[in-house]
């Protein structure tokens, strides 16, 4: 058992209208709205934040996206800045997913100076970390983990690493259906968390959220998050769904 809070975060991806993205988290709030005992956080797209964050009122279900420009205006089209953001009362940003990486290009250093404007702007980075099939088969794993850790929180502070929240998404179990092994998954967690001492103390690394991410589910969840190193999800497909969200944040809350 540990101090940490569980956090379980959904990233809706490209996913839901404003309207579908309210009727989903009117049903969250409804099952779990009041609930404190575990940080919960919906990730909607760009377009539904304004709507799904009017809709949290009043709840304890936080509001994140899943991405975010680093710089703070100017002529980035397509792109939305922290203030944009904080303007809609958001206080999470995913940065850094493995779809970002792939699709998009994104690398470490890029992904290292959302993370850092982020912060400056009151919001709590979730920086997704994670190996593809080929560096996991080839035996890379944790060099490819702690490039992206390191790169990922270059120049952050101490006093601002206890708001920063990791993701081990292993690409692999993305949306495939394919979890990681508790063994895997803990394997891995630990890794980051014996980085996150060099980089910032034990004192410091101890508040530090790790979550994992990668098809996880109501059914596999509790074994993950009884893991030392597990400090709650971040979940794609089972959070498109209130019934099976709902239940992965009473498995957290089991779990804590
Ligand atoms: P998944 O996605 O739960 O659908 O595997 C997780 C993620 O990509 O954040």
């Amino acid at each position: 058992m540990s101090s940490r809070k569980k956090l379980i975060a959904g990233n809706w991806k490209m996913n839901k209208t404003p309207a579908d993205g309210v009727a989903l988290v009117r049903d969250i709030v409804a099952a779990i709205g009041k609930q404190s005992d575990v940080e919960v956080v919906v990730c909607p797209p760009f377009t539904a934040l304004e709507s799904v964050g009017k809709a949290l009122e009043g709840s304890n279900v936080k509001l994140g996206a899943q991405n975010m420009h680093h710089e703070a205006s100017g002529a980035y089209t397509g792109e939305i800045s922290a203030a944009m953001l904080r303007a809609l009362f958001a206080t999470h940003v995913i940065l850094g997913h493995s779809e970002r990486r792939s699709y998009f290009g994104e690398n470490d250093e890029f992904i290292n100076k959302k993370v850092i404007t982020s912060l400056k702007n009151q919001l709590k980075p979730i920086l997704c970390v994670g190996e593809t099939l080929a560096e996991r088969e080839s035996g890379s794993t944790l060099k490819v983990v702690q490039r992206q850790v390191e790169g990922g929180l270059e120049g952050v502070s101490k006093e601002q690493a206890p708001t920063v929240v990791v993701a081990y998404e292993p690409v692999w179990a993305i949306g495939t259906g394919k979890v990681a092994t508790t063994e895997q998954a803990q394997e891995v967690h630990a890794f980051i968390r014996g980085l996150l001492v060099k980089l910032f103390g034990d004192a410091v690394a101890q508040k530090v959220r790790i979550l994992y991410g990668g098809s996880m589910k109501p059914a596999n969840a509790p074994e993950l998050l009884a893991q030392q190193d597990i400090d709650g999800g971040l979940i794609g497909g089972a959070a498109l769904e209130a019934r099976s969200f709902v239940d992965l944040v009473n498995a957290a809350t089991a779990a804590k």
